[in-house]
């Protein structure tokens, strides 16, 4: 065990815990956050995808430890009820999800996308969602999301949020 650092969604968290625990057991076990999903488990779904300094990141195989000192933002830090994240509304509005195992680790790959690019094409849309598996098979529905959400998204946030 040691003491490890994290700053979670602006909030941090001081615990001792095993360094070598996956950054998502910790948000989701210690921390209790549970809208980032563990599905794979070795980095090959997407449905743990977190920001990590802005940066989408699959949290599955990531050890508290590489982690220390760095801005970590989940679904639950992106937006709220009251002021949606426009990829929220988005997926609202397109009626992306389906099970919605998947989606949170989607839409946290969707929101990293726009920040970097505020208008993608097809193209980037492919690149950035690449390897963010949906067993339902929503993709066509997370594309026309996303392009939705390319002309609100806000611009200029830390992790494409509030
Ligand atoms: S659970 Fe992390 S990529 Fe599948
Ligand atoms: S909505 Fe079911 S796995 Fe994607």
């Amino acid at each position: 065990m040691a003491a490890i650092s994290l700053n979670v969604n602006g909030k941090n968290y001081n615990l001792d815990i095993e360094p070598q625990m996956p950054l998502l057991w910790a948000i989701r076990d210690i921390i209790g956050l549970k809208g980032t999903k563990f599905g794979c488990g070795i980095a090959q779904c997407g449905a743990c995808t977190v920001h990590m300094d802005g940066k989408p990141t699959r949290s599955c195989v990531l050890p508290v430890q590489a982690v220390t000192g760095k801005k970590i933002t989940t679904i639950e830090g992106i937006g709220t009820e009251e002021n949606l994240h426009p990829v929220q509304q988005a997926w609202i509005d397109e009626q992306v999800p389906q099970c919605g195992y998947c989606q949170s680790g989607q839409i946290m790959a969707a929101t990293a996308l726009l920040k970097e690019k505020p208008n993608p094409t097809n193209a980037d849309i492919d690149a950035a969602m690449r390897g963010h598996l949906c067993r339902c098979g929503t993709y066509d529905r997370i594309r026309k999301a996303i392009k939705q959400a390319s002309k609100v998204a806000p611009k200029n946030e830390a992790s494409g949020g509030k």
